[in-house]
């Protein structure tokens, strides 16, 4: 599928309903790439720039590439069963034990030596900018987060600045 730039202002999807389905945050840190579903992250701007952030796991495989490599690619594949059972599969088996990229079918592509799939609907090309942690002092009272959401690491958040979105098909 080629894929023409999307400017930031002309996306038009809700990344609430993109986030829901579940993305893929896709990293590569030399010869090792790896791809995961992600839920909670996020569109928006932040030091004058339009940005993605992603929340991950310090257990997940990708969590080792990505505290290597300096950029990542945030996707949302096109809607359909097929891509669906892709996203769970993706966000149910760790690379650690798996080479789920080949087992998935997906093809990668590179666009500024990151990583990302041809069977991508958008592409958001990052460079990371900033990775905060998540900590349990910075959680408010009554919250609940640590007690409903934490029996392991608390996620770190991935801020990447986005240097192209690509839409799959022609403009
Ligand atoms: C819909 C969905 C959303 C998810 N969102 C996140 C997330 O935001 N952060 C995270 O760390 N894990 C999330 N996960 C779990 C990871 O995708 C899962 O643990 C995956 O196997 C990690 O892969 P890896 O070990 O190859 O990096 C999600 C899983 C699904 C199915």
């Amino acid at each position: 599928m080629p894929f023409s730039i999307l400017e930031a202002q002309d996306f038009n999807e809700s990344p609430f309903s993109l986030l829901e389905r579940g993305m893929l945050l896709t990293v590569r840190d030399g010869a090792r790439i790896n791809t995961m579903t992600v839920g909670w992250g996020g569109l928006g701007r932040i030091w004058g720039k339009n940005a993605v952030y992603a929340t991950v796991r310090p257990e997940r495989h990708s969590f080792s590439l990505l505290e290597k490599a300096d950029s990542f690619s945030f996707s949302a594949l096109p809607p359909g069963r097929e891509m669906d059972d892709l996203i769970s599969y993706l966000g149910r088996v760790s690379g650690r034990d798996e080479d789920k990229i080949q087992k998935s079918g997906l093809t990668l592509a590179f666009e500024e030596g990151v990583p990302y799939f041809e069977e991508a609907d958008t592409v958001f090309i990052c460079r990371t900018m900033a990775v905060p942690r998540l900590r349990e002092e910075d959680f408010l009272p009554g919250m609940r987060i640590m007690e409903d959401w934490y029996d392991g690491g608390l996620h770190h958040v991935f801020i990447g600045e986005i240097l192209k979105i690509l839409k799959a098909g022609s403009k």
